[in-house]
């Protein structure tokens, strides 16, 4: 792993215990990121049943989002690469009774990701990684492939939504928000 990664996990080591109240914070002050983070929930147009990547996953905001579409038959895979967001996760999970939800401590751009899944979510951390074309790629190879009847070729039904946090705060500054 290069320095800059390592300081991002460590960073994130430290905070993981406080990183939902740091949230709670910045909403107060104005940086709405949960409505993000359920505005690209909402733009996956999940169904019950998907196959689902949160890429960075942390301590799982996203989760109950995700999982209220996807429900027991669903499938969640979590990936973020520092341990402590990753407890977190995992005690989210409990709280809330999902079996269904996998969590890999991994980085991004190392994770070979399932076939068939319908779709990958990323919030906050893309801004974080140089090599998201790649993963980007790598996501799409993934995808279910389906063939709607009578259609000539084999067609793919991914979808990704990536929230970046300098797109929210600058999204923000354009609506004239107190960020
Ligand atoms: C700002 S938090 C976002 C967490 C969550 N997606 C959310 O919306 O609250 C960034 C997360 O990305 C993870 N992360 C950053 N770079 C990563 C990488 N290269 N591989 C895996 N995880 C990474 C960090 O560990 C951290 O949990």
């Amino acid at each position: 792993m290069t320095d800059s990664k390592n300081e991002i996990q460590s960073t994130y080591q430290k905070i993981s215990r406080r990183y939902d109240w740091h949230m709670r914070c910045y909403h107060l002050v104005g940086l709405r990121i949960g409505d993000y983070r359920r505005h690209a929930v909402e733009l996956l147009n999940l169904k019950q049943g998907d196959r689902v990547v949160d890429l960075g996953c942390g301590t799982g905001l996203s989760f109950p989002h995700i999982m209220e579409r996807i429900g027991p038959e669903g499938h969640l895979t979590g990936v973020d690469m520092t341990p402590g967001m990753l407890t977190c996760a995992r005690e989210r999970c409990e709280r809330a009774g999902w079996n269904n939800v996998e969590r890999v401590q991994l980085e991004i751009a190392s994770y070979d990701f399932p076939q068939e899944i319908d779709a990958v979510i990323s919030t906050g951390v893309m801004g974080y990684i140089s090599e998201y074309g790649r993963i980007i790629q790598n996501a799409a190879k993934g995808f279910s492939p389906r063939r709607p009847s009578g259609h000539p070729r084999r067609q793919t039904t991914g979808r990704l939504a990536a929230v970046a946090v300098q797109t929210i705060i600058q999204d923000q500054k354009t609506a004239g928000a107190g960020y």
